[in-house]
């Protein structure tokens, strides 16, 4: 993220101590089982991560109530919960700078831990008692499932339509960020809020594919590529299999070998940010007077121009 939108933030009044309060709570719920799962569950946790999906529940509370805490915390457990199993489905080996889970304690123990992960998310949620709350959370996490799933068919296919890749971005990301918003602004059934957080979603999750095309030296914890290797056609790679035989020969399963040099040298870069950039304005355009509004408005620009 441009860490100066985060810092900026930072002085919010309340942000500071919802943050930390947050950040307490997670350590407990993910805990309190003991065995491997909280072990896997812990490291996760501790190797940190941007808390955006929570900033989003803080961000969208109404005036004059208190953001949840428990709504934060199980949003961010069902990211966390997602990025484990995530890993292991991507073979991705690293994570917010750290060995991927799956690559320091087995497939099997990965897979437990994010299931342990998604069950303490709704443990939390269900505490708080708002069983409309819940039901939203349940949905977001089925899209989330759905996501993958699709992408998993897309795999190896460099003619995947740029209008399923948005679908897949809209089901595996926009949903959860839609969900933070929804529970944020207490289910209210006035607010924009939810498709704000839907269409920043998209946007993040396009920017999120163009860092994967850059060069090992960016700040995302992650190692890049990883896309282009396991065939995943993200919107700058599919653009990019249009104009290069290489790029296209790579992305369906072929030698990958200096292909993603190659991507940047086509445009799909610059022409996925103009995308990227579109959703971020259909964001803004939900916006309405709501308390953070200068904040969220904030977020739109910080979701495209982010180094991590
Ligand atoms: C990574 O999400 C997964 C995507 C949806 C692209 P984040 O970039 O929010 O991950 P952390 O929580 O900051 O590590
Ligand atoms: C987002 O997709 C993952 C989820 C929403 C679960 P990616 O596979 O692009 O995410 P990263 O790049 O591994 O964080
Ligand atoms: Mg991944
Ligand atoms: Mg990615």
């Amino acid at each position: 993220m441009s860490t100066a939108t985060l810092e900026a933030m930072r002085g919010l009044p309340g942000l500071h101590e919802y943050m930390d309060e947050l950040e307490g709570r997670l350590h407990e719920v993910v805990s309190v089982h003991g065995g491997l799962v909280s072990v896997v569950g812990e490291e996760a946790l501790s190797a940190g991560g941007k808390r955006l999906r929570p900033l989003l529940v803080f961000l969208s509370t109404p005036n004059g109530e208190q953001p949840s805490i428990a709504a934060g915390v199980a949003v961010e457990l069902v990211h966390m919960a997602t990025l484990v199993h995530d890993d292991l489905i991507d073979g991705a080996r690293l994570r917010r700078g750290r060995a991927a889970a799956w690559s320091t304690y087995g497939e099997a123990a990965a897979r437990a831990a994010g299931d342990y992960l998604f069950a303490r998310a709704f443990a939390a949620l269900a505490e708080a008692g708002n069983p409309g709350a819940v039901t939203v959370l349940a949905r977001a996490t089925l899209a989330l499932a759905r996501g993958e799933a699709l992408q998993r068919s897309q795999q190896g296919d460099p003619a995947t339509s740029v209008e399923s890749y948005l679908e897949r971005c809209a089901l595996k990301t926009g949903t959860l960020f839609e969900a933070a918003c929804i529970l944020g602004a207490g289910l209210a059934p006035e607010s924009r809020l939810g498709d704000f957080g839907l269409w920043l979603g998209v946007a993040f999750q396009i920017a999120d594919d163009i860092l994967d095309c850059a060069d090992n030296r960016s700040e995302t914890g992650k190692l890049a590529g990883t896309d282009l290797r396991e065939g995943t056609p993200t919107l700058p790679l599919l653009l990019a299999a249009r104009q290069d035989e290489v790029i296209r020969v790579a992305l369906a399963g072929g030698p990958s070998e200096g292909a993603l040099a190659r991507v940047a040298a086509t445009g799909a870069l610059e022409e996925s940010r103009e995308v990227a950039l579109d959703y971020a304005s259909r964001a803004r355009a939900c916006l309405n007077g709501e308390v953070f509004r200068e904040e969220l408005e904030a977020l739109t620009h910080a979701v495209v121009n982010r180094e991590r």
